[in-house]
């Protein structure tokens, strides 16, 4: 977990990233095994809407690269590796791995490395230049022992709230600026309500945990929800009740059809109107933008306000696993997530910010450059839902308290305790 308070900057350019010619060739391909020697696959749970066009822009570097190289897509659908954690465990467990497969780093990454699941990339991380093009801290989340593990294609930032700007100044709120605290917010979900809108969007337990944890930093700031994962602050605290109160205030503003939503379909609710707000991380920029709707016309995106400014991390990566049966198809995917032109073209489609370092951002959109400032310059929390701060096992503890919770299987003390027992069980 990152516990340091910041990473470091993202510089401006120092390099140009160099153009992408159109291509087509061996991309495609579907779900899951198949393809030829000399073929890839690559298992993610970017397979609809934005975060397949994501993927699909990074395809089409690895295809300009590696033309020789089928691509085959592995990919699960279900947001935030909600199948497919699941479906890639019980395939490492069978001696049936992908050729690569995103994992998130921190916690989760050290799961497959405890695990010996995954394989040491350090002599890649040479091979291809990589030892100072990524953030020190970043690195640190891949390395265990002295070795790197995995290759990371983007940053994201979780703690984002996207709201409609129509639906919000018809119910007299100013979108100008953002609320000024969580307390503020809470006022405004109040308005809406009144005004006979939905206030919040959200969709099933994942994105719920994503919710909790935007209010975790807001409401604690970044000393403290990074206290909460190596025991120096208290998950029984009295503060933490309060987070779980105005949280449980936050579920009762949401569509009620929302567990049998994916964060898609959550974020297309504010996108067409239907609800103000929606808690979600960056990658519903991505959702914006397909949809053509413009930063400050259509929508707002702010931080979730509270104590201090915090950029709520996490980072996708790639990984070689051990048994790997295409290893130089991997290598070959490995490369070109590394490159500057992979970065470039699968960031700017995905709504993240490059991993790297040195590459060009002129490009970025709006919401992306207040992303890469906030990156920069505020506090650093990591990210429960997305395996930043949590092992796969305590986040499944988390997501199930969580669930039992807003479908009022048990209250609020019952949670708090839930909660409690799962870090004393989980942390190190
Ligand atoms: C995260 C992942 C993001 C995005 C999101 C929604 O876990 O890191 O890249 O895919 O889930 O599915």
């Amino acid at each position: 977990m990152i516990t340091r308070r910041r990473m470091f900057a993202i510089p401006a350019a120092v390099a140009a990233a160099g153009s992408l010619a159109a291509c087509g060739g061996g991309s495609g391909g579907s779900g899951g095994g198949g393809g030829g020697d000399n073929s890839v696959e690559v298992f993610t749970w970017w397979a609809q809407g934005s975060e397949k066009a994501g993927l699909d822009a990074l395809v089409e570097v690895f295809d300009e690269q590696h033309p020789d190289v089928e691509f085959v897509n592995g990919a699960v659908a279900g947001g935030a590796g909600s199948a497919a954690k699941d479906m890639l465990q019980s395939r490492l467990q069978a001696g049936d791995p992908p050729d690569t497969f995103q994992a998130h780093a921190g916690a989760e990454l050290t799961d497959y490395i405890d695990a010996a699941q995954i394989q040491d990339v350090s002599d890649l991380f040479d091979e291809f230049g990589l030892r100072d093009v990524f953030p020190e801290t970043l690195v640190e989340q891949l390395t265990a022992d002295g070795a790197i593990y995995s290759i990371p294609s983007n940053i994201h930032r979780s703690n984002v709230v996207w709201g409609n700007s129509k639906v919000l100044s018809d119910a007299g709120i100013d979108t100008a600026s953002a609320p000024g605290s969580l307390d503020d917010f809470l006022a405004q979900l109040e308005e809406l309500k009144s005004a006979g809108v939905t206030p919040l969007s959200v969709a099933t337990t994942w994105t719920q945990v994503n919710l909790l944890e935007a209010i975790l930093m807001a409401e604690l700031g970044a000393d403290s929800y990074n206290g909460l994962f190596d025991g120096s602050f208290g998950w029984d605290s009295s503060e933490v009740t309060t987070v779980l109160e105005k949280f449980s205030t936050m579920m009762e503003m949401t569509n009620t059809d929302r567990d049998g939503l994916d964060w898609p379909d959550a974020t297309q609710q504010v996108i067409d109107g239907n609800a103000a707000y929606n808690v979600m991380g960056d990658w519903a920029v991505a959702a914006f933008e397909q949809a053509e709707k413009k930063l400050g016309d259509d929508y707002v995106a702010f931080e979730l306000p509270g104590k201090e400014k915090i950029f709520g991390f996490l980072a996708d990566s790639f990984t070689l696993p051990e048994g790997a049966p295409h290893p130089e198809g991997a290598k070959a995917w490995l490369e070109t997530i590394a490159s500057p032109e992979g970065q470039l073209a699968f960031n700017l489609a995905k709504g993240s910010i490059p991993a790297r370092t040195d590459v060009d951002t002129a490009e970025f959109g709006e919401y992306a450059q207040t992303a890469i400032t906030s990156f920069a310059e505020d506090a650093i929390c990591s990210s429960i839902a997305h395996g930043a701060a949590t092992s796969v096992s305590w986040l499944n503890g988390i997501s199930d308290a969580t669930s039992q919770f807003t479908t009022g299987a048990t209250d609020l003390a019952g949670y708090q305790q839930a909660l409690t027992d799962l870090a004393e069980q989980n942390q190190a």
